[in-house]
């Protein structure tokens, strides 16, 4: 049992990889750390592997690991989203006492993180759920960390927040992001964008790979030259890595072994649909979410191979190089889509749930630790910086500058993809955004004309405000009905 003098100031309870990796990282901050797994097994492994890289106070029982907290405590649960976190948290609230600070760093579902602020809020216990983005690597040498929940907590916990988050150029990427669930639906929202990157990253490769017949060594060094530039991410840097791997076991690339059927854990979806009820289309991000689907459809794709008719498939003649840049252009321009549809809806929900985001300090956080951190988030702290009431990120100067040099080849890329079958459905649908936003006209006026004609749904007129309908059934002469 700890004595007075030597308790934690901060404890991490699940000890898999990422909560030993950020417990770890507290430590050698200075912090003094508590730590408890439900099996001790994880814990004992944790202390021997590591107990000597600072001031551990572990604990076999949730009783003890409370107990050796310094008031007001705060305990970070790293477990599984779901029914284990459900069950940490309510053994946290019977042992903790009022103002102790329970923070659920996992992937939470942001309407979860609401109800449960509320429900600890009423036991006299403070709730943040904080989206914790870097993976192992980011938990443990400076992860960006989007805490929610009440503006008291983060006086407590900012400070600890702040030493062990990632920092760019003197700033850490940590804030405060908002009341309840705030925290936890942009971290939500980065996982959408983080599908996206990756998903035109993926199509970039398809391109270089089966159009220009780059092998995926040749590919690597592209993204490698790539990430010298503006699409300068971790994202590119990993995948260079990725396609730079020879499989030990076959001597091919490793790439080539890998079954081409993409996971999801939900967080991508769950983006999709938050943005459904918001009315907010991130088409980019809802195309990546259904392009994992479809690879994972095995059954179906096999019983389509060879089936369905390709049609008159043209072959690539084109130069390579002036192709490769073409491709790089259409995947940066694909990237500010995705981007600016994920911050059209981190503003929907603000509004929407009253939390006040602000975009650039959204940016700036993201800017390092997380799995979307790239060059390209500094243009977006500057967009915000210039106009936080920014209508598209598109229409920022620094955009619009961009895309004129990126736009005839985005268009190039998909003509050339779609002449030799080859599927490119964030780079397509992304564009068809960008056309449909810039659009004089949309085809919506025929879907008003067909609702006004089988529901009497109304439309309005180009010409006059107010609400009309037509008698389609009868003379056919229009009425005004408000
Ligand atoms: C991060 C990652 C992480 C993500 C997992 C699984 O920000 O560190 O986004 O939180 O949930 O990597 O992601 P999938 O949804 O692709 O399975």
């Amino acid at each position: 049992m700890s004595t007075p003098e030597n308790l934690a100031h901060i404890g991490v309870v699940g000890l898999a990889v990422m909560g030993s990796n950020l417990a770890r990282n507290f430590a050698h901050k200075g912090h003094t750390v508590a730590v408890y797994n439900r099996s001790p097994e994880k814990t004992r492994a944790l202390m021997a592997a590591h107990g000597d890289e600072g001031a551990f106070l572990p604990s076999e029982t949730i009783e003890d690991f409370v107990a050796s907290l310094e008031r007001p405590r705060k305990a970070i649960i790293m477990v599984q989203a779901g029914p284990a976190t459900d069950a940490v948290i309510e053994q946290l609230a019977e042992a903790m006492e009022e103002g102790d600070i329970i923070i659920d760093g996992g992937n939470a579902l942001f309407t979860d993180t609401i109800r449960r602020e509320q429900e600890m809020a009423a036991r006299g216990r403070h709730f943040v759920g904080a989206g914790i983005s870097g993976g192992e690597e980011g938990a443990l040498t400076g992860p960006s960390i989007m805490p929610g929940g009440p503006t008291e907590s983060w006086e407590t916990l900012g400070p600890l927040l702040e030493s062990v988050a990632a920092v760019v150029d003197g700033t850490p990427c940590v804030t405060h992001i908002g009341p309840d669930g705030a925290g936890h639906f942009v971290k939500m929202v980065h996982n959408g964008i983080e599908y996206a990157d990756m998903q035109v990253i993926g199509e970039a490769y398809q391109l270089l790979r089966y159009a220009a017949g780059l092998t995926p060594a040749e590919i690597s060094e592209v993204f490698r030259e790539w990430n010298a530039g503006e699409l300068n991410s971790y994202l590119i840097e990993i995948t260079a890595e990725v396609l730079a791997q020879v499989d030990a076991e076959t001597g091919q690339p490793l790439i080539d072994v890998i079954v081409d059927a993409a996971g999801q854990k939900g967080t991508g979806r769950w983006t999709v649909k938050a943005a459904l009820d918001l009315g907010i289309p991130v088409t980019g991000i809802g195309e990546a979410v259904f392009a994992r689907a479809l690879s994972s459809s095995l059954e179906q794709r096999r019983a389509a191979q060879g089936v369905l008719p390709s049609g008159e498939l043209a072959t690539f003649d084109g130069d390579r190089d002036a192709f490769i840049e073409d491709v790089r252009r259409a995947l940066y321009a694909s990237k500010f889509v995705a981007y600016a549809q994920g911050f059209d809806e981190i503003q929907a929900g603000s509004e929407e749930y009253g939390w006040n985001i602000d975009p650039r300090d959204l940016a700036t956080i993201w800017r390092g630790g997380c799995i979307i951190r790239a060059k390209f988030l500094n243009r977006i702290v500057e967009a915000y910086d210039a106009n936080p009431e920014l209508p598209s990120l598109l229409l920022d100067g620094y955009f619009l500058g961009e895309l004129s040099g990126l736009i005839d080849s985005w268009r190039r890329v998909i003509i050339t993809a779609t002449s030799l079958g080859l599927p490119v459905p964030v780079f397509a649908s992304s564009l068809s955004y960008y056309d449909s936003l810039r659009a004089e006209r949309l085809p919506a006026a025929v879907i008003q004309g067909q609702r006004d004609f089988f529901g009497a749904h109304t439309y309005g007129r180009v010409d006059k405000p107010g609400a009309f309908h037509t008698l389609w059934s009868g003379d056919r002469t229009e009425v005004q009905t408000s």
